[in-house]
């Protein structure tokens, strides 16, 4: 078995090689004869009609919406009337791409012209919705839209996968980029998928279809960052990297994935890492594809991998590789990546697919070795540009790839697309854009220098080329604008994410110097003791945090002014845990990485701490003497009920072990025991600040479900969790036969209760008038944490 699936792979390659080397004749013989000139030429004066403006009627000024936000640009288009072109447009394109479709098919004509509908109507009900951009990408739109198609297991599934995954990407490579291909690529199964679909499918079976597609999609994208990002970033050592390669070489060869006996080198963790989750993703793409289609695939994949191994090998200090084998590999490498897809997803045999979309990769491809060449120079990475760059003096044979790329235009329009109009107006679109984005990035300077090097080809085209570039309108594409809309959220997110940590880090370190409880010398202190026991241990001041937060951040109010309130808060929590923890109630033995209040003492003591610190937590709240007396009662008074209702809350969580409750039940439970606590955490500054009615209904609403989905992680943590990390026995509720969310619900149910919860209290922050970006940060901290 082994043997014949090796001797399939050489052949396969020969043979995908063969194809391959027929395809670049043709474009050599073409670029020889300089057939693109006179054809490119005729096709840009047709198609320059709807983008060169004469008569401008709007200002420049206006342009200037494309620098602007997503949104904002996304409006403009509208008001423009441009918006329907540019949806057109940019579906049209990856209709193209992706999904290998002819555009002059009244059927995809038609699913185009739907699908820019619904979007367009999407867009634009957002853009009146939302309040600022990153919510267009945030959790909270995509599991909506997952609840929708009933996929939010897997959307979770989905997400946690992501986490991890970014969590292992080495940090040489980018873990946003790794993210996005990732996400990229899910997205491109999960449209190959519903392209698939028929009209008449049950919706049971287009779920079905789309969570095999989504873990289909992560299994295959995997191999972006994991194989041929790793091996590019050259994070491995030599020996390393070959050992790696020949994992991938037998397991596609052989289609089992050997075991990772005797990892020697630097980065074994890693590759363990990977080689499981690599496996796991093998394995998986194994099991659903259709016995018939496995040899098939693997063959793909491995022209995919050979091809990219090629060309990475390749040494830049080498002047003899012919054209061959510069373009060869390319041509390969780029119409594979996209056939797999097809070939994953285990869609029937489609020979118009095959074929266009084998003679459109090496189009994407010259594009982004162009846009990337100066990257890759300094990689020393060989691409068709890198190579052009440093040997055109001396080789006269050499094909200069951008004439190359013109020639591939000129074949894709002419040859392959039959000279289709929708077509051309397209691939020049997205052409004469990508020559936009480039002089802007790089500057017009230096892209003079590269125009003057690569578009020596004809001067009278090349000028016609630049005057497209400088003066072309409407080439802009969606795809580019989600993209670099992505990117800049991941990125934001994720340094919000982290200043929010390590501000909270700070604060708690403060926190932790005003805790302690000073002793007074005329009594017995073992009381005062045993409350700086329980305060000291390593509890994460979550309530006066968040506390901070409000009173400085949201109410402008002076840190020094807090401290009062923040102590009342960490004693109110930790009162109430020591009461949960007592043998009459969850009977636990440690607590905050040590042992428990009464286990250190007594049972008495115990007791007699907790009423203790419930009446200190009040003594601390009369001396905010800085603020409006009426204010302070009314803290106060709230403060009171707060304590009286978190004790119902405990009292109906006793009284509820080993009952079925309903998930109403469950909810109200959780959020009078634990919700209360962050309620008045985020309520007490407000009602310091005097603050209105109805921001105080909005984060009372944010409250109450920020609250209940920690709760839920909690009740997760006891199943899932780690006891050395979160300092707290696991499986507690199990040993209490208490009701929670995990026991009544199950794992699964539970987790889609936290994401629910976290949604409602997400979207009820968009009722509150101020800067609250370190509640979203707080809420994506509850649900992420392991402790
Ligand atoms: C634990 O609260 C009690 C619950 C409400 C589930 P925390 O998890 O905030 O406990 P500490 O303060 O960090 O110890
Ligand atoms: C605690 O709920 C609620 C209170 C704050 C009293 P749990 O009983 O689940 O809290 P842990 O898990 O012991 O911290
Ligand atoms: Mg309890
Ligand atoms: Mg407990
Ligand atoms: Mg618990």
């Amino acid at each position: 078995m082994n043997e014949k699936f090796i001797i399939h792979a050489d052949e396969c390659y020969q043979k995908a090689e063969e194809k391959a080397n027929h395809y670049f004749q043709s474009l050599y013989a073409q670029v020889k004869q300089k057939t693109y000139v006179p054809t490119l030429t005729e096709d840009i004066h047709l198609w320059k009609h709807n983008h060169i403006r004469h008569y401008s009627l709007f200002p420049k000024r206006k342009e200037k919406a494309n620098a602007g936000s997503y949104h904002n640009y996304i409006k403009w288009l509208n008001y423009t009337g441009k918006l329907d072109n540019y949806l057109n447009r940019s579906i049209s394109y990856i209709f193209m791409r992706d999904l290998g479709k002819a555009l002059n098919s009244p059927d995809t004509e038609r699913r185009i012209r739907d699908i820019v509908n619904s979007l367009k109507t999407n867009l634009l009900s957002n853009s009146v919705n939302q309040k600022n951009d990153t919510e267009m990408f945030s959790m909270t739109g995509l599991y909506r839209l997952a609840q929708k198609e009933g996929l939010e297991s897997t959307f979770i599934w989905l997400i946690n996968k992501l986490k991890i995954v970014s969590a292992n990407i080495p940090k040489e490579m980018d873990a946003e980029h790794a993210k996005r291909k990732l996400i990229k690529i899910i997205a491109g199964v999960i449209m190959q998928e519903i392209e698939e679909m028929t009209d008449a499918i049950s919706l049971e079976e287009r779920q079905k279809r789309l969570k095999k597609a989504i873990r289909l999609g992560y299994s295959y994208g995997l191999t972006y960052p994991f194989i041929d990002d790793l091996l590019d970033a050259k994070i491995l050592s030599e020996k390393e990297e070959k050992q790696y390669a020949q994992l991938i070489r037998t397991t596609l060869t052989t289609g089992v994935v050997p075991a990772l006996d005797d990892w020697t080198g630097k980065n074994s963790e890693l590759i363990g890492y990977i080689h499981s989750e690599l496996r796991e993703a093998f394995e998986f793409i194994k099991a659903h594809q259709r016995p018939e289609k496995r040899e098939g695939f693997f063959e793909q994949s491995y022209v995919f991998f050979n091809s990219q191994e090629i060309d990475r090998k390749k040494d830049l200090a080498n002047e003899n590789y012919t054209n061959e084998e510069l373009y060869i590999p390319v041509i390969l490498k780029s119409a594979s990546s996209r056939l797999i897809v097809r070939s994953v997803i285990g869609a029937p045999e489609d020979e118009g697919f095959d074929s266009r979309t084998f003679f459109y990769g090496i189009y994407n491809q010259l594009a982004d070795d162009f846009a990337d060449m100066f990257d890759d120079l300094k990689d020393g990475a060989v691409t068709p540009y890198t190579y052009y760059l440093k040997y055109h003096d001396k080789r006269s044979d050499l094909i200069n790839p951008f004439e190359l790329y013109w020639t591939v235009i000129s074949n894709l329009i002419h040859q392959v697309y039959h000279s289709d109009k929708m077509t051309r107006e397209v691939i020049l679109d997205r052409a004469i854009n990508g020559l936009k984005r480039y002089r802007e990035r790089a500057g017009k300077e230096k892209y003079k220098e590269v125009m003057e090097l690569f578009a020596s080809g004809n001067s009278k085209f090349n000028k016609l080329i630049q005057q497209m570039v400088r003066k072309a309108d409407d080439v802009d594409f969606f795809d580019k604008l989600l993209r670099d809309h992505m990117i800049a959220s991941l990125k934001n997110d994720r340094q919000g994410q982290e200043d929010f940590i390590d501000k909270a880090k700070t604060i708690r370190s403060e926190i932790n110097k005003i805790l302690n409880i000073p002793k007074t010398n005329e009594m017995n202190n073992s009381i005062i003791d045993a409350a700086n026991y329980s305060l000291a241990g390593e509890g994460k001041r979550l309530r006066p945090i968040v506390t901070w937060f409000m009173g400085v951040n949201a109410y402008g109010l002076t840190p020094s002014t807090l401290e009062a309130l923040l102590k009342s808060l960490e004693y109110m929590h930790t009162a109430s845990l020591i009461f949960d923890d007592l043998p009459s109630q969850d009977n636990a033995k440690l607590r905050r990485g040590r042992a428990t209040l009464h286990e250190v003492y007594n049972v008495s003591i115990a007791e007699l701490t907790g009423l203790f610190l419930t009446q200190k937590a009040i003594w601390e709240q009369t001396t905010l003497e800085q603020f409006d007396s009426k204010r302070v009662l009314k803290l106060i008074q709230y403060s009171a009920q707060v304590t009286a209702d978190m004790c119902r809350g405990q009292a109906m969580d006793l009284d509820s072990k080993g009952q079925q409750l309903t998930l109403e039940q469950l909810n109200t439970m959780s959020f009078y025991k634990t919700g209360l606590g962050f309620e008045a955490s985020i309520l007490m500054p407000a009602i310091l600040a005097n603050t209105s009615k109805l921001e105080i209904e909005a984060l009372k609403k944010f409250a109450r479900h920020a609250g209940i989905a920690f709760q839920i992680k909690d009740d997760l943590l006891d199943v899932e969790g780690d006891t050395a990390l979160l300092g707290k026995t696991i499986g507690k509720d199990i040993e209490n036969n208490s009701s929670t969310f995990v026991s009544i619900l199950g794992v699964e149910e539970a987790k889609k209760e936290m994401w629910e919860n976290y949604c409602v209290a997400m979207e009820s922050l968009q009722d509150v008038p101020r800067n609250i970006n370190f509640l979203k940060h707080f809420l994506d901290y509850i649900i992420n944490r392991d402790k």
